[in-house]
Order: C-alpha cells, then sequence, then structure tokens
C-alpha cells in the first residue's frame, strides 16, 4: 500500500508568496502517483474553515483516495479553537475522530496535539512559556488560538485519547500522527533565548513516551519546518514539512518543490 506524507502546507501563506497556486500542484502530482493514502500532518493553511474546504476540495478531485488528517496549530486558529477543532472533525478522515485500520496489520492513529514547554528552555517560568513573548515577538497562537485549557491542559487531552486508542489497538502496527514534535531529538536548540525560548511551544516529549510504550513502527508529524526521515529508538520517523517559501524551501519553483518534497511510504 502506497502511502504518502505531507505536512505545513501552508498553502494560504505560501499561494500568496509565490504567486502559484499550491494546490494545483498537490492535485497533479496525486493524479501522477496515485497512492492509496495520504496522510497530512497539520497545518494545512490558517483557519478551519479554510481547511476543512481545502480537503474537501481534494477529496473530490481523489474521492478514491483514503485523507487521513490531523490538525496544525494553524489549522484551529479561531476565537474558540474547540469549536474550530470540532468543525474539522467534520472530515471523516480526520484522526481525531478515532484510529483508521488501513488493513488486518496498520492502523493509524493520531491528533493535533499540543505543547506543554516540556521542551522550554531552563531559567524561564512556565508563566513566562504560557505569555509566550519574548523580546517583544509574540507566539502567534497566543493570540490566534483560544482553547478553554491551559497549553498544559490542551496536551494533556490529547495524551489521554491517544493512549486510550493506543492500548485498545497494541496488537497491531500502529503508524502514529500528530502535529507537534514527540522528540527533543528535533528540536533545534540555537543556544540562542530569542530562538530557544519558543521551542517550548514545539510538542511534548510526552507523545514520544508514548509512541515508546505501545512501540509504535511510525511516527509521523509536523510543526517544525525541517524535513527528517531515519529510524530513532527502534521507530521510523517522518517529519516531511512543505514549509515557507523562500527561506524553507529548495527550489524557486512551486511544482518542484511541491513533487520533490511528498514523500511516499510502502506497507
Ligand atoms: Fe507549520
Ligand atoms: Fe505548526
Amino acid at each position: 500500500m502506497k502511502i504518502a506524507v505531507l505536512s505545513d502546507i501552508h498553502v494560504g501563506l505560501n499561494r500568496k508568496n509565490t504567486g502559484m497556486d499550491i494546490m494545483s500542484h498537490l492535485i497533479k502530482w496525486i493524479a501522477i502517483n496515485t497512492p492509496e493514502v495520504f496522510i497530512i500532518s497539520g497545518d494545512m493553511t490558517a483557519g478551519p474553515e479554510r481547511s476543512y474546504v481545502l480537503l474537501n476540495r481534494l477529496q473530490g478531485e481523489f474521492p478514491k483516495m483514503k485523507i487521513l488528517f490531523v490538525h496544525g496549530n494553524h489549522d484551529i486558529y479561531h476565537e474558540d479553537s474547540k469549536s474550530a477543532y470540532d468543525t474539522l472533525l467534520d472530515f471523516p478522515g480526520n484522526l481525531g475522530n478515532g484510529p483508521v485500520e488501513l488493513n488486518d496489520r496498520w492502523v493509524v492513529i493520531g491528533d493535533g496535539g499540543w505543547y506543554d514547554y516540556t521542551y522550554g528552555i531552563e531559567g524561564y517560568t512556565e508563566e513566562q512559556f504560557s505569555i509566550g513573548t519574548f523580546n517583544n515577538f509574540t507566539w502567534p497562537d497566543k493570540t490566534n488560538a483560544h482553547w478553554p485549557s491551559s497549553d498544559q491542559g490542551e496536551t494533556k487531552r490529547y495524551l489521554e485519547k491517544l493512549e486510550g486508542w493506543l492500548k485498545d489497538h497494541q496488537h497491531k502496527n500502529i503508524i502514529l500522527v500528530t502535529h507537534v514534535v514527540p522528540f527533543s531529538r528535533y528540536i533545534q536548540v540555537k543556544n540562542n533565548p530569542g530562538w530557544d525560548f519558543f521551542n517550548s511551544m514545539m510538542g511534548s516529549k510526552h507523545f514520544g513516551e508514548l509512541a515508546e510504550k505501545y512501540q509504535v513502527k511510525k511516527y509521523i508529524f509536523g510543526h517544525i519546518h525541517t524535513r527528517y526521515h531515519e529510524h530513532f529508538n527502534g521507530i521510523e520517523i517522518i517529519c516531511n514539512p512543505l514549509g515557507y517559501y523562500p527561506h524553507e524551501w529548495k527550489s524557486a519553483n512551486a511544482e518542484e518543490e511541491v513533487f520533490s518534497t511528498i514523500k511516499v511510504i510502502e506497507i
């Protein structure tokens, strides 16, 4: 079974900055490569309605392809992020609806996840991370996402939900998907507090602990706009963001960037 993997498409922003229609390149790639499953690990665009429309457009173009999706932080930018989360659950392939069995051996389990400052640098308080401002820059989630609970509370909710599903599917080969980062190994520490302060908003080491506890076979995530594909602690790790044009792209041409970035794995 051919599974395509991509995250952090940020369609709106990339369309604006490149002047090119990113979706049409994505659609062209799918038409040529015909994956049976497409896993998108968050940050499709900004706001739930736009993300929902994009997912439906993609599904409409390829009704037979199974689109599996977890939300990113940008996808729930809304005055009420819980309602944004619920809006996105209307898309059947949203992994927040529950595990999806690909065949009698493999199951995909996931949800967007959030962060609890376990990647925060020393010398700062939880309160400072929760305000999220350093040197006059405020982490955009702080003004654009509005959850009912604290960052730690929301992260705990995701962890409990995922653990319940993992427990129920221990006998299967599990592909775990979140938007946020599960292992500190993928956090870039630059020894520059202006950067490292915001690592607190990259994810939680507790997602990685769950992956190890339940011996998942593959872990797909996004959020950091750096691409990884390797084996770590017995887990195949895939972080495959498109990221922002121009500084995170290798090519100036949107079609080339989309075509060279999308990863295909086989199970
Ligand atoms: Fe992103
Ligand atoms: Fe993100």
